[in-house]
């Protein structure tokens, strides 16, 4: 049994692989949290004691201190606002009256094989019933008839809870929703460190770290996207907590648009974390009869740091939350024009660019931006999705059939949620982008976000689209998003809904993207955002890998992977070796380093083979047939992360097969240092009682060996360095 409930203390004990979640319904009607850790068998113990309020003081309200039970200390999962709970509410509806405040309470509850979809909304799944198991526990609030049904999913083979939540409108009048989180947790002290990806465009999700303090902490976005700015991830680490060892709890929001992620650490020193659709500037209404589905949190407790946390959200993100043909399968090596021509190429200079791609071992020409329309720059033609004839005058047909010809796969880029005011859509519908009437559009990167909030916008785009990748032989889309949204309204939504307009917004994307990936499902999708402006595992349900960023600099791309990869796969991130010196950073690096780099995510070239040395394409060469000997470690095995580049001049992060005989481990040098001392990297996760051969040599070290004494790192001369071992099960 995964999920049990036990009517003598009713009480709901959720057993995931390794992990507790309790809940308790107390005083007949409020829902109790009662525990989120490490798995217990049977629970026993009586919560509500340490939360009485024995310190009874006049700012206690009367009713609350009968038997000294207050709600504003009682661990919630799911408090509202307006009782007496003065701390963060997860919800807050408005009524006709105009009085905003409720009173959830205890209706029934359901518990079931499987795992429901959420309505318009990407999450975690389930391929078979037996998988997983899912509580939905009802919430009425008497007078207003508001219903919520909260539910929570646990997963046999993957070692997390995920919450999500409806609000229902059961009654006969209209309501607004002005606060809808999608779950609550409250923990009983505030022993912890926050940590936070966070960064800007092309220095995505840094970690950061920050002890908790008395209050409100919190990141979020406002963005219209979920931002280079702030990941929809937060963890909450024990004081002791590191990398290998302490409690974790990660928190993910299954979302792409505005989100919030907030902690509150209240006057008891209790900590409520929540995560859900940003409430600014945010609200929806509620006609009777209706409801509304906020997205899903995978929440992930690990016993045994950071390392434990992030192998459980890649296990999770790679086989329950991607989808698609390309799930399971090998990713191809792909080249991308973009930092190769930017939009200065020609047929025959593309064509080029591949034959030497395909003579090095490359798998999948991408077209980048500037096949379209008249766009020669970023100032025209977004929305206008049809061949741009002066650059390739013989047509998309017939360059894809000659890529395709010369031995490569073929892809192409689109920005489908963009439009540009110089073109042909614009002038036709100029109401068809996110506006407010008689204000100014403001423009970013030349351009204005179409209004996919409304389904006649939607459903253009996915008929140019479907025209495009049904008439040529696409094997690929860069899907490309390149600027935040401003002066949010929609045309068409009547004033009370105009709040509705950015979530409105993520609904329609994501029912294009449903269909387009539905209607086209041998084509790779890659999503980017100004590079990994928008990370997040709701793309990642429609889109199964993302251009982790626009820096493409082996040193810099050193944190923006190690980052990601705390809650990202390996294989979800695109990683390319581009020219030196580099285009972002200008900094010159060694082509090995640039692959090794490259080599531990999913794998490519952006630069101009043409203009590669002999040496240097012999290079190439080299590291592609290493990567598709490794592809299937580094995209299917477990990773583990060895030393931070946040932290040292060094970095190292390793891969190894499910079946613990094949391992990757790459190790990387910033700047070179005189006279060094011995240093030794100490591998994770391989079997102590297996032998391992280092591949290239005779050397055979036992996997205890390598684990508890170490490999020595052999001395690196040059600043930006390089070494990998590959090793290899053997007697
Ligand atoms: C931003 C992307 O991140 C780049 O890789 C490239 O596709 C450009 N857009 C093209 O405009």
């Amino acid at each position: 049994m995964l999920i049990s409930y036990f009517e003598e203390n009713k009480i709901f004990h959720l057993k995931a692989k390794d992990t507790s979640y309790i809940i308790q319904i107390v005083e007949s009607k409020y829902l109790q949290h009662i525990y989120w850790g490490k798995k217990i068998r049977n629970f026993k113990l009586d919560y509500l004691k340490p939360f009485k309020g024995d310190q009874l003081n006049g700012f206690m309200f009367a009713k609350d201190n009968i038997n000294g039970f207050s709600l504003d200390i009682l661990p919630q999962e799911y408090p509202s606002f307006g009782n007496t709970d003065l701390r963060s509410p997860v919800y807050q509806t408005q009524f006709e009256d105009g009085s905003t405040i409720s009173d959830l309470q205890y209706l029934s509850h359901e518990i079931f094989s499987g795992k429901k979809k959420l309505k318009g909304l990407p999450s975690t799944y389930v391929e078979k019933n037996e998988e997983a198991q899912t509580l939905e526990i009802t919430l009425k609030d008497e007078l207003s008839g508001l219903l919520v049904v909260l539910s929570y999913t646990v997963y046999k083979d993957y070692d997390v809870i995920t919450r999500s939540s409806k609000i229902i409108n059961s009654s006969s009048k209209d309501l607004k929703v002005l606060r809808a989180l999608s779950a609550s947790v409250d923990f009983s002290d505030d022993n912890f460190d926050l940590l936070q990806l966070s960064g800007a465009w092309s220095r995505e999700r840094s970690i950061i770290k920050r002890a908790l303090v008395s209050g409100n902490q919190s990141i979020e976005s406002r963005r219209g996207a979920s931002s280079p700015q702030q990941n929809p991830f937060i963890a909450l680490m024990r004081k002791d907590a590191d990398e290998d060892k302490g409690e974790v709890y990660g928190i993910n929001l299954v979302y792409s648009g505005n989100f919030l992620a907030n902690v509150e650490v209240c006057q008891y020193g209790t900590t409520r974390v929540q995560i859900g659709i940003n409430p600014f500037d945010f609200s929806w209404l509620l006609k009777p009869g209706e409801d509304f589905q906020t997205p899903e949190v995978v929440m992930v407790y690990s016993d045994s740091g950071l390392g434990k946390m992030s192998q459980t959200f890649h296990n999770l993100y790679r086989k329950r939350l991607c989808r698609g043909n390309y799930r399971d399968k090998e990713r191809p090596i792909l080249i991308n024009n973009w930092e190769a021509t930017y939009f200065d190429f020609t047929e025959e200079s593309i064509k080029n660019i591949a034959r030497e791609a395909k003579k090095l071992g490359i798998e999948l020409f991408v077209l980048d931006d500037g096949w379209f329309g008249n766009r020669n720059d970023d100032t025209t033609s977004l929305g206008d999705w049809y061949v741009n004839k002066e650059k390739l005058p013989n047509g998309l047909k017939k360059l894809s059939k000659d890529i395709n010809e010369i031995g490569l796969k073929f892809g192409l880029w689109f920005e489908p949620e963009m439009v540009s005011q110089n073109s042909n859509l614009y002038r036709a519908h100029p109401d068809w982008c996110i506006h407010v009437k008689g204000r100014e559009r403001s423009l970013g990167r030349n351009q204005l976000v179409l209004d996919f909030s409304r389904t006649v916008v939607c459903d253009a785009i996915i008929e140019m689209l479907s025209e495009n990748l049904s008439t040529y032989n696409i094997s690929y889309v860069k899907w490309d998003m390149n600027r935040f949204m401003s002066e949010v309204g929609s045309a068409t939504l009547d004033a009370n809904r105009q709040r509705e307009t950015a979530h409105r917004y993520m609904l329609g994307l994501y029912r294009v993207m449903e269909e387009l990936t539905t209607k086209f499902p041998e084509v790779l999708f890659e999503s980017c955002a100004s590079g990994g402006g928008r990370f997040d595992p709701g793309m990642l349900y429609y889109m199964p890998q993302t251009w982790t960023s626009d820096d493409t600099d082996a040193i810099e791309r050193l944190k923006i992977q190690y980052g990601t990869s705390l809650v990202y796969p390996s294989i979800t991130m695109g990683a390319h070796v581009s020219a030196v010196p580099n285009h972002q950073v200008h900094r010159i690096t060694p082509l090995e380093t640039r692959g090794n780099v490259a080599m531990g995510g999913n794998f490519g070239y952006e630069l101009d083979v043409i203009k590669m040395t002999d040496e240097e394409k012999q290079t190439v060469k080299k590291q592609i047939s290493d990567y598709k000997e490794i592809r299937h470690i580094v995209q299917f095995g477990d990773f583990y992360r060895l030393i931070s580049p946040f932290e040292n001049n060094d970095a190292a992060w390793m891969f190894i097969s499910e079946n613990k005989e094949d391992v990757v481990v790459s190790y990387f040098k910033k700047l070179a240092e005189c006279n060094i001392k011995l240093k030794v990297l100490k591998f994770k996760g391989l079997d102590p009682e297996m032998n391992y051969r280092v591949i290239g040599t005779d050397e055979v070290y036992g996997g205890d060996e390598l684990m508890y004494a170490g490999m020595v790192i052999p001395e690196l001369k040059g600043d930006f360095t390089s070494y990998v071992w590959r090793l290899k099960k053997t007697l």
